[in-house]
């Protein structure tokens, strides 16, 4: 029998959520949408009629969290709500016995993390944080390749993601706002650090400078791709204004040791003019990889050996991983069980398919009491180092890991907690 799923948070990855369970639906029965939950009413009609378009069936819509957790049958919860309210909606359904997945970053800050994942394991609860770009087969490949050592030891990586201007980000003002997202060092940089911990392992220290270069933006026509997603949402913030104040650090310029003793220079800036501007290569002892670009199918890894010209790339990556890796079986119910360098999808294709491939994680893990790849600690770990950039930022000091994941440190995440009372 399916189990009852609810979706709360219907804006632009709400409805991308959405169309990810239509794909998960096209493969597997595990789970049925009873129901979807936004304070924009619009938004959460939208995101039931295109559901009951696809599925066949209406959820039933709610623009009250907790109405709608007394009400429906639920087994599972699916946050998608700006993060903030991430942790509040968590503690609630664990309390009411549901699993629950939540979008990145796992909370707002490692407090709020902190307690979903004491509430998850209070309730005997799955919790799984529904970070999709590890997911990417190409990651999938580059991962084993680094692994396998076809590049050797890794010894250093370069990680720069430049770009955003005075932009905001989908138009939502949230994520320029402190207390609201963090800063988009969080809001973006949490997928790039979650690869980076899953390429080269754990981190240990972490040195940065950051800072405001942009503390206005402003709301521009969305482009057509764009609207698909956020066409129909409203922002709850200065909504009737094209310029928004920011608070949030929008630049962070970090240096990380790991474990290991590899070194990366993990660079995030959404203050950048004129430019977009993304690079990241892992250095190793025999050689250099270039990260693959998730959800593109076709920017997949490349890979240098010191002493030979040739740039490894597409299938002739694929005689360096063991003869025997595969898959999961829930990929390989989307992209087969070998291992592949390239796929033909468009993004929106490739999205929802990742989505997929979480949800059905998830109501597996529901079943059995496995837990999900991405659990409290993984989810946690990508963000304590999202944040050991601000928190190093804040005090010009290097910082640990551990520091931050513990609390420690918490200069820069002191007031979003007062303000959003973690
Ligand atoms: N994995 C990815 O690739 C990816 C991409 C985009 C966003 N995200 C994450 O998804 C989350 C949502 O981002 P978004 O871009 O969709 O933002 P958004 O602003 O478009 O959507 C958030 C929605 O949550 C609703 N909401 C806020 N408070 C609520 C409450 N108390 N009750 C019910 N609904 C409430 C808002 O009305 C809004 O419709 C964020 O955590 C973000 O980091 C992940």
């Amino acid at each position: 029998m399916a189990l009852n799923i609810a979706l709360v948070g219907c804006g632009g990855m709400g409805l991308r959520h959405l169309h990810g369970f239509i794909e998960h639906s096209k493969k597997f029965d595990s789970l049925e949408m009873i129901a979807v939950c936004d304070v924009n009413e619009a938004a959460a009609r939208h995101v039931a009629d295109v559901a009951e378009e696809h599925l066949g069936r209406r959820p039933k819509v709610y623009t009250d969290f907790n109405a709608m957790l007394a009400a429906e049958p639920l087994d599972l919860l699916d946050i998608v709500t700006d993060t903030r309210m991430h942790h509040t909606f968590a503690e609630a359904a664990f309390e009411a016995g549901l699993h629950v997945m939540t979008e990145k970053p796992i909370g707002i800050t490692l407090k709020a993390g902190r307690r979903m994942r004491d509430a998850a394991q209070k309730s005997g609860k799955i919790l799984s944080v529904a970070e999709n770009y590890r997911r990417d087969p190409l990651c999938r490949l580059a991962k084993a390749l680094i692994d396998n050592g076809a590049i050797g030891q890794p010894r250093m990586a370069m990680d720069v993601h430049l770009g955003g201007g005075d932009t905001l980000m989908h138009n939502t003002a949230w994520r320029a706002m402190k207390s609201r997202g963090g800063g988009m060092v969080i809001d973006a940089g949490v997928h790039a650090a979650d690869l980076l911990l899953f390429y080269l392992g754990d981190a240990t220290r972490i040195y940065a400078e950051t800072g405001i270069f942009e503390t206005t933006r402003y709301r521009r026509e969305m482009n057509a791709n764009l609207k698909k997603f956020y066409g129909h949402r409203t922002d709850d913030i200065q909504a009737e204004n094209e310029a928004v104040q920011v608070d949030a650090i929008d630049s962070g310029f970090g240096v990380i040791r790991f474990e290991s003793g590899a070194i990366c220079n993990f660079t995030v800036s959404e203050a950048v003019k004129a430019h977009q501007f993304a690079m990241g290569t892992i250095h190793g002892s025999l050689g250099t990889m270039t990260m693959p670009g998730p959800r593109s199918g076709v920017n997949g890894a490349v890979i240098q050996l010191d002493g030979d010209d040739r740039k490894i790339s597409g299938d002739d990556l694929l005689s360096m991983v063991p003869a025997d890796f595969r898959h999961d079986d829930i990929t390989a119910a989307y992209f087969g069980a070998a291992p592949i360098s390239a796929y033909d999808m468009p993004f929106e294709q490739a999205d929802r398919t990742l989505l997929a491939i979480e949800y059905e994680e998830f109501a597996r893990c529901a079943i059995s009491g496995e837990q999900p790849e991405v659990d409290a600690t993984v989810g946690m770990k990508a963000l304590a180092l999202s944040y050991a950039l601000l928190e190093s930022g804040e005090i010009g000091a290097p910082v640990t890991l551990n520091e931050v994941m513990d609390g420690t440190v918490a200069e820069y995440q002191r007031s979003i907690d007062e303000e959003n009372r973690v």
